[in-house]
């Protein structure tokens, strides 16, 4: 059901700071720059392999992010597990009775498919299923 990891997703309060070490000293390629209101992050998307980075940096300090930087602090928000058909693999997870963030799939990042499973349910990690479509 879950193909690769798609991508983790880091908890930063300052892109510029991060991307002067992801970008410049890591030598990873920013390919996507977004600002997603309804989750309250701007999103910074740097390219590994097949898989990416995702920094994350609130819009709003009562934001998920932001209520996790002002928690935790900066670090690893999430991670996320690519799959061709996330509606299957919803209904799937949920005749496991595994605990969902999101029933239904909402739009991330470049106009993909994204739901999150709630930690409670995967030892701890926050962990988001992804379709690109
Ligand atoms: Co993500």
């Amino acid at each position: 059901m879950l193909s690769r990891i798609d991508h983790v997703g880091v908890a930063v309060a300052d892109v510029g700071e991060a991307l002067r070490l992801y970008e410049g000293s890591f030598g990873l390629r920013v390919y996507h720059r977004e600002v997603l209101y309804d989750q309250g992050v701007e999103a910074v998307a740097l390219q590994i392999g097949a898989s990416a980075i995702e920094l994350l940096r609130p819009i709003r300090d009562d934001s998920p992010v932001g209520r996790f930087l002002a928690e935790k602090g900066p670090g690893i928000h999430h991670l996320a597990y690519a799959v061709e058909d996330i509606e299957a693999a919803l209904s799937r997870l949920k005749a496991d009775g595994v605990r969902l963030v999101d029933e239904t799939p909402r739009v991330g990042l470049g106009g993909t498919k994204i739901a999150f499973i709630h930690p409670n349910g995967t030892f701890g990690v926050l962990s988001e299923l992804i379709q690109r479509v």
